[in-house]
């Protein structure tokens, strides 16, 4: 499935348990709020969409994020290129121009670009 698909996301910092078992699917182009108390992990979750979490010491997550059908925690994933890719500033970015590599304007574009970020298709979590 296209878009970003959540499933049984959990987030430890240290012994504490800051997000349990979020399931949920985001459309491609759905707009989607988060709402809800301070604390209550609206950060924690965005981090988890592009692996920033994985920068704080003794963070830990456990579950299943897939990001056009991919999962973003799967061994290989290379994660420098999740960011830019889930959240570019083209004015600012130096686009990979490597023949076959892609980009945003040449070779195939966004979805060959992204899919270069990712390892083969695995199951199950890290
Ligand atoms: N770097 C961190 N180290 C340890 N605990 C953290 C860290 N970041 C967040 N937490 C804890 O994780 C829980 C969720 O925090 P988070 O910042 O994700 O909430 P939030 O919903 O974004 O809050 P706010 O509305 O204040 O921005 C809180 O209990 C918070 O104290
Ligand atoms: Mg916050």
């Amino acid at each position: 499935m296209a878009g970003i698909v959540v499933r049984g996301l959990s987030v430890h910092y240290g012994e504490r348990l800051a997000l349990q078992d979020v399931t949920m699917d985001i459309e491609p182009r759905e707009v989607t709020a988060l709402i809800g108390p301070s604390g209550c992990g609206k950060s924690t979750f965005l981090r988890c969409l592009n692996r920033m979490n994985d920068t704080i010491p003794g963070a830990r997550a456990r579950g299943t994020v897939a990001i056009d059908g991919r999962n973003i925690y799967a061994p290989g994933m290379d994660v420098v290129k999740l960011r830019m890719t889930r959240f570019p500033r083209r004015s600012t970015t130096t686009w990979p121009s490597a023949p076959g590599y892609g980009g945003p304007t040449g070779g195939g574009g966004w979805t060959s670009w992204w899919r270069g970020a990712c390892a083969p298709p695995t199951s199950g979590t890290r």
